[in-house]
């Protein structure tokens, strides 16, 4: 529809029909595709509010939609189409791995393939709008929403930001298989203080600027029709309330002029936060910061109208919010086709199909993140091989937000194992979850069924198996629900009785690898010093068990570097590689004097650090080499190194440039990615890595909080991991 009809559309409509396109249904009023009252009069809003709503939430399936759409239009007074919305994170019914592994891929086409597959899945099941990607930098492992980032880089999370939004809208959000994406949570969501969720974030605007926003700007500059607003504050204020963040960073600055939806029943919690008396106070804070859509409240269709009449609210920014959400539908071609790709048939066919199984098992073997291997690995197939653990037969490994997908679906270990032919044993000796070794959340807290005597009678017999092994292979972990939305642990450890299993297996073989199932980073040094080998797995999605047999068995070796750092423990609490040089920096020759930057009884390094991951081959890397020593204005430089395959494996290296600002009107990090290639090389193959540097990589907001780069001496490293000290030097003149 042209854009001068869309007005004419908009100044046609009374004021409630206005401000019903504000208001997001949810599934509990459709029944079976049709609309149902109870839930709407509980609510305290009229039949007519739900029957002219601009957008549902969380109704899924073809049939169902089509239905809902049929009945909605027919009875809008304009015939408007609804557009349905969904989370759907990393897959539909295919689970890709979580984000979190997907960032370990440091390949952000992987992040691509999941989000094209998911459109197109969701998008047979009727779905127009997906909320994906979550892009907030996450340094706080204690959050159990790390899982749903790329992890506590900037710049990597930038480029995952980019490819997410191109594989769920490509080229055109209209076209066949493409969804609208809606970009979250703004701002700085990730940023919780003491890593608990919802809390307050206390940012400077410069840290804000400089490390939190990018990821969002980019979603944005990649086309993201959307975006979510946070639920924390910034600067004491709520971000669905926060004018400044609103309308002047995102819509200003940013030049975002899709959607703003606020998070669930955020506009109700500017309330609860106490930035107002009452719900109509809350209306009116929210509109004015310019938050469209009304997720999971009933302010804006209670008391919209009221402050209008009232002259407490401006008609002119219903209207512009209304337009906005007219136009999204535009955008998404419902006008012409209200029901997009929904369709019975494209649903048996394309849900869980085997490209789409195969895509989804490819991407998993690239997130999987080898942390130790003290010749254990790959596992040969005339070897005994002991699988062992709670993981061995688990299909809940799709991760905390795969709400749609049915875990029955998932390939076990077991199954994987088994299908692929090799020597084995297998013994669970313990379940995932048992009672009192773990709580986790009031509603995911079960009672194990099993008595003490029988769950220690399944601990001694993986114990008798891997006595008959030559190697274990010991999968444990977190369990799903351990991370994800109001998944925050002060513990940031594996259950109990899975660290028993270690125990008592590592006691009778000597030869045990790890695969860790996990949805964030993990304090796990006592795994460390049991396990010969350590494999993170993450969730890893549908195809979970193939890949990690795969990639056991060696047919791929392990690529995946950490996209966040596995800390020593959880005390270290915020980390982050790009850290701010102190007054005090230890000093690795003298590190135990004490009036240094560091902690009396723990180190300061991480147990892994940021972008570590090793392979079954080894890479070598040459000295860095720069074009020259100076750069332009507007000119560029080359960083070059040449990477060689010198083991005997294929395999891939994700090869890293980081740039530190050696000097600065404002303190800046130590060092700070800026740039990465996945290289796959043979055995004895070599290949020159070169990174262009442009002005633009060197941008911060200075001491005058202008974007520009100073003139100085700049430190380029390129490595293999954030600690590399493969370094050269150039100076901006
Ligand atoms: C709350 C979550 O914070 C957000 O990420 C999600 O998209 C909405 N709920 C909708 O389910």
């Amino acid at each position: 529809m042209e854009q001068s009809k869309l007005v004419e559309l908009l100044n046609d409509m009374s004021l409630e029909e206005k401000i019903n396109q504000l208001f997001q249904a949810n599934v509990s009023f459709y029944d079976k595709g049709s609309i149902v009252t109870g839930p709407v009069e509980e609510q305290g809003f009229t039949q007519r509010t739900i029957q002219e709503a601009g957008s549902v939430l969380s109704l899924l399936g073809a049939e169902n939609i089509k239905n809902v759409q049929k009945e909605h239009m027919e009875k809008h007074p304009h015939h408007i189409p609804l557009v349905f919305m969904a989370d759907i994170i990393n897959g539909y019914k295919t689970i890709f791995p979580i984000p979190l592994a997907q960032g370990a891929a440091f390949n952000p086409e992987v992040a691509r393939i999941g989000a094209e597959v998911a459109a197109k899945e969701v998008s047979a099941a009727g779905i127009h709008v997906t909320f994906s990607p979550m892009v907030d930098l996450v340094r706080d492992a204690r959050w159990g929403r790390v899982m749903e980032s790329t992890g506590e880089d900037t710049f990597l999370n930038c480029e995952y930001a980019k490819a997410q939004v191109m594989g769920y809208q490509g080229e055109d959000p209209k076209a066949p298989g493409r969804i609208g994406a809606c970009v979250k949570h703004f701002a700085a969501y990730g940023a919780p203080e003491a890593g608990k969720d919802y809390n307050n974030v206390e940012l400077s605007e410069r840290t804000l600027r400089d490390d939190y926003l990018p990821a969002y700007e980019a979603a944005i500059k990649a086309g993201a029709l959307l975006v979510m607003t946070s639920f924390n504050t910034i600067n004491h204020v709520p971000s669905t309330a926060n004018k400044w963040l609103m309308r002047q960073v995102l819509r200003r600055e940013m030049g975002f002029n899709g959607v703003l939806i606020s998070d669930w029943a955020a506009i109700d919690e500017i309330r609860k936060h106490g930035m107002c008396e009452d719900r109509k106070g809350a209306a009116k804070l929210a509109i004015e910061a310019g938050t469209d859509i009304d997720m999971m409240t009933t302010c804006y269709p209670n008391y919209l109208k009221e402050l209008i009449n009232e002259g407490e609210v401006d008609i002119a920014l219903l209207d512009e919010a209304v337009l906005r959400v007219l136009e999204l539908k535009n955008k998404l071609g419902l006008f012409e086709n209200p029901y997009k790709d929904a369709d019975e048939e494209a649903e048996k066919r394309l849900l869980l199909c085997k490209e789409h199984r195969q895509k989804a098992k490819e991407v998993a073997k690239e997130t999987f993140v080898l942390l130790k291997n003290e010749q254990m690995l790959p596992l040969k197939r005339e070897e005994k091989i002991a699988f062992i653990g709670p993981y061995i037969e688990e299909k809940g490994i799709i991760g905390a937000w795969s709400m749609f997908a049915d875990e029955k679906d998932s390939v076990t270990i077991r199954e994987a194992v088994e299908n692929y032919g090799a020597n084995v044993l297998f013994s669970k000796g313990c379940d995932t979850l048992w009672a009192g070794a773990e709580i986790l959340s009031m509603d995911t807290y079960h009672r194990n069924t099993r008595t003490k005597a029988e769950q220690d009678a399944m601990m001694e017999e993986a114990v008798e198996t891997a006595r008959k092994a030559d190697k274990v292979v010991l999968c444990i972990g977190e369990h799903r629900t351990q991370s994800g939305e109001g998944g925050s642990r002060g513990d940031i450890t594996i259950p109990k009785h899975h660290k028993k299993l270690l125990k008592k297996v590592a006691k009778v073989n000597k030869n045990v690898i790890v695969v860790l199932f996990n949805g964030r980073p993990l304090d796990i040094r006592k795994i460390q010093n049991m396990a010969k080998a350590i494999l993170v797995v993450w969730m890893p999605g549908t195809e979970g068990g193939n890949a990690i047999t795969e990639v056991l068995y060696g047919e791929t070796s392990p690529s995946g570097k950490l996209p966040m750092s596995f800390p020593y423990t959880v005390a270290q609490m915020p980390m982050h590689y790009d850290e701010f040089r102190s007054g005090r920096q230890i000093n690795p020759e003298t590190p135990d004097y004490r009036f240094q930057c560091k902690y009396l009884d723990i180190p300061n390094a991480p147990l892994y650090p940021f972008g570590y991951g090793l392979s079954y081959t080894e890479f070598d890397y040459s000295e860095v080499k720069l074009s020259a020593d100076t750069l332009t204005r507007g000119g560029n430089l080359t960083a070059g190194v040449i990477l060689k395959n010198v083991g005997e494996y294929e395999g891939a290296e994700a090869v890293q440039l980081y740039i530190c600002d050696e000097v600065g009107s404002v303190v800046r990090p130590v060092r700070e990615l800026k740039g990465f290639q996945k290289i796959w090389l043979k055995p004895g193959e070599e290949k020159q890595v070169t990174f262009t540097i442009t002005e633009e990589m060197l941008k911060f907001y200075d001491i005058n909080m202008e974007y520009v780069a100073e003139k100085g001496r700049f430190t380029v490293f390129i490595g293999g991991d954030s600690s590399t000290q493969n370094q050269a030097q150039f100076q901006l003149v």
